[in-house]
């Protein structure tokens, strides 16, 4: 059994294969980003990814209701006047109560809506016959459920972190002093911990959209500096001594 501490010890072929694995990761790791954007961007309505995009994933809207957001926008103009429209957001407010609907709504929602919101319309769009329908417009939006965030969580701390123990056991044979790598080898870790359960607070408090974006952010460039280290280390340092300490 060769056994070695770091790279000027390890063989060649050692050395291409961590340094093949690494560039892989590095690789993945920028798809994962490009996923990241594109299932989070333009939630808000704007193009781009922005902390308003990572609020709606997490904390959702809340105030908006699809069937309030469409009538304070583009299906405005389709209501008579603005008591019309007040008397469909009052009814949202208080609870979206069936009588209520029938009595109030229907009527509103029979002159002017019906011909486009119905099957007869053809359109691909909720059909307004029904109470049941309707009703599921009215639903706030409190972003990502529990059970879909534990669903990626657990995908994400399963994986991610076979990742960073991988990448963390080439990192170790790099050679520096022995106290920042103690502490570098955690690092990428707690920021994983962090950024998953920030998710969840940011469920609940949407200013914590921030802590997310700052521990995915630290957690990247944690990890990224060990990868880059690492392959640097492998092929352009020239050690000076003989370590000893792990
Ligand atoms: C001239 C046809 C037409 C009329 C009249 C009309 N709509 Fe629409 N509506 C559409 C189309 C087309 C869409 C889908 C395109 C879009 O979302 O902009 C839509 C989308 C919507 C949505 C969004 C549904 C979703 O998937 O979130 C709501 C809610 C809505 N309309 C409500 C209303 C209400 C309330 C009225 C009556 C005051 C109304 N619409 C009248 C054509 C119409």
């Amino acid at each position: 059994m060769p056994k070695y501490k770091r790279f000027a010890d390890a063989s060649v072929s050692e050395k291409i294969l961590d340094s093949m694995f690494l560039i892989t990761i590095g690789v993945a790791y920028m798809f994962a980003l490009l996923n990241l954007y594109y299932t989070h961007q333009g939630r808000d309505g704007k193009p781009g990814l922005s902390v308003r995009d990572v609020q709606l994933a997490y904390y959702g809207s809340h105030n908006q209701t699809r069937l309030g957001a469409a009538i304070n926008g583009p299906m405005e103009p389709n209501l008579p006047n603005e008591a019309a429209k007040q008397t469909i957001l009052d009814w949202i407010n208080n609870g979206a109560k069936e009588a209520e609907f029938h009595e109030k709504v229907e009527p509103i929602m029979q002159k002017n809506c019906i011909m486009c919101h119905s099957a007869e319309s053809g359109l691909p769009i909720p059909h307004f016959t029904s109470y049941a329908n309707v009703v599921q417009l009215t639903e706030t939006d409190t972003g990502a459920t529990i059970p879909a965030l534990v669903r990626v969580s657990h995908i994400h701390l399963f994986g991610i972190a076979f990742i960073l123990f991988f990448v963390g056991r080439i990192f170790i044979l790099c050679e520096m002093p022995v106290l920042i790598k103690r502490i570098a080898v955690a690092i990428p870790f707690m920021f994983l911990l962090m950024d998953i359960s920030s998710w969840y607070i940011t469920k609940i408090m949407p200013g914590f959209a921030y802590v997310v974006i700052a521990n995915g952010a630290l957690m990247g460039i944690s990890f990224g500096g060990q990868l880059l280290t690492s392959l640097y280390q492998m092929w352009l340092y020239k050690p000076k001594s003989i370590p000893v300490d792990m």
